[in-house]
């Protein structure tokens, strides 16, 4: 015991150093089976609460699917979208994030996979097995996710609002919002297929219905029956009415959603420009009307696990919670303080010592061995700094 923590008094050293290069060894990013020694149960336990949860309450299977794009699409994939504000500034209180569900199965998930493995899977790359578990239980595609992300400690209501797009997004800015991701314009179209499940709630679309540009009007662009099938579903005014987003089959991942912007009965104002473009439009006309998903599927795998890369954290980036709404807790910030032999002061760092136990049981002459320089004892500055 007594030699452990000597040895971390030297080594503490050279943790600078060691950040370095483990940072650089594992900057290369994700792979698949990232738990396979540190955690080989991770995605059977994800399943089994997934398949659980589906059971019984499958309309969360969009909410829970949707929740890993709203994470990707600010800061990248790295559970910022689970983090709680007490003052009401992280992403999850921003207007585009308000329809956001399924909080709570993903803390159930983390809190098994804690017993199983403390302190190991990080809860973006929950977000990601989720994500894919809730699309397989929909009848979807099957991926390998890769995994290996950290967890970040911001989480920002302003860059929700700058980050997310608006269903009323043109198809200029569509592409625009995906090319800034490092995705395609293929990866868009292939994506958006995620809206053949889930529901949505009428102030998505509403203003297609009764008020299109300001003049009591409709939008010219969306099928008049559906129209009229949607105003008995959403009257004037309703902003939280949930309308089925693919109406007959939104429980079912196929082609569908295709089918219906063929017919202009893409719900959003970003489903149907999506036959706005060459390319997505030729898209979406080869996948409408066909009985076979096998393309669409195996397009759909690829473009998931490429959005899961986006501004990904991995090696020693960010941090793996312990609690998916709470960054990890501080326990202690301890300064140290450098001094030349008249007293004037060299140098002061900082560290954070989870736990409280690292530095402050370092012997002060242990601290530099081959240096005239003197240390005062390590300080703690501040014990169980409570996370935000
Ligand atoms: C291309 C830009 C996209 C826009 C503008 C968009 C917009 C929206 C909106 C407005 C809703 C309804 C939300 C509500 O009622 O609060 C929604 C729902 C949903 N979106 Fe998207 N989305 C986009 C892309 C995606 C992608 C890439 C995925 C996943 C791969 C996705 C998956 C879903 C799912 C599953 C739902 C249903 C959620 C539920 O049932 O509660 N969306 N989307
Ligand atoms: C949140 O993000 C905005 C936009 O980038 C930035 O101006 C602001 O300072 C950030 N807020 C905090 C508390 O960091
Ligand atoms: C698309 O929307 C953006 C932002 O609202 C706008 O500036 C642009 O002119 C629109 N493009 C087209 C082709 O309508
Ligand atoms: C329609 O939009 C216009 C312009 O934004 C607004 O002045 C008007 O009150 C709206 N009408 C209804 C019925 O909401």
């Amino acid at each position: 015991m007594a030699f452990a923590k000597l040895l971390l008094c030297f080594l503490f050293k050279l943790v600078p150093l060691l950040f370095v290069l483990h940072h650089g060894a594992s900057a290369h990013g994700l792979k698949v089976g990232f738990y396979a020694k540190t955690c080989p149960r991770a995605e059977a336990v994800v399943k089994e609460i997934m398949v659980e949860t589906l059971k019984v309450a499958p309309s969360l299977a969009g909410p829970l699917n949707r929740l890993h794009f709203h994470d990707c699409f600010v800061r990248g994939c790295e559970g910022s979208v689970l983090l709680n504000s007490p003052t009401g500034q992280a992403e999850k209180n921003a207007a585009p994030n308000s329809g956001l569900r399924g909080f709570q199965i993903i803390d159930k998930v983390k809190t098994a996979l804690e017993k199983e493995c403390p302190g190991v899977v990080s809860c973006a790359d929950i977000l990601a097995i989720v994500a894919r578990d809730s699309v397989v239980a929909m009848s979807g595609p099957y991926w390998e996710v890769e995994t290996g992300r950290r967890d970040g400690r911001v989480s920002n209501i302003t860059e929700a609002l700058q980050n997310l797009l608006s269903p009323l997004s043109n198809i200029t800015v569509l592409k625009a919002g995906f090319a800034r991701r490092g995705l395609s314009v293929k990866d868009l179209v292939v994506l958006s297929g995620g809206h053949t499940i889930g529901t949505s709630r009428c102030s998505a679309f509403g203003n297609r219905l009764y008020n299109f540009t300001g003049k009591g009007d409709t939008d010219p662009t969306l099928d008049p029956e559906y129209i009229e099938q949607l105003k008995l579903k959403c009257k004037t005014g309703d902003q939280n009415s949930h309308v089925e987003m693919d109406p007959g089959s939104f429980k079912i991942f196929d082609v569908n959603y295709y089918t219906l912007i063929s017919k202009r009965r893409g719900l959003f104002q970003s489903d149907a420009a999506l036959l706005d473009d060459a390319e997505t439009r030729a898209y979406v006309l080869s996948h409408a009307n066909t009985y076979g998903t096998s393309s669409f599927f195996k397009d759909f795998r690829v473009s998931m696990v490429n959005m899961g890369k986006i501004g990904a954290l991995t090696g020693t980036e960010g941090e793996v919670r312990k609690v998916c709404t709470k960054k990890f807790v501080v326990d202690h910030l301890v300064r140290q303080i450098r001094y030349s032999e008249d007293g004037t002061v060299i140098k002061q760092k900082y560290f954070e010592d989870p736990g409280g136990t690292t530095f402050q049981s370092c012997e002060p002459h242990l601290r530099e061995p081959n240096s005239i320089a003197r240390y005062k004892p390590f300080e703690v500055l501040g014990s169980n700094v409570k996370s935000v």
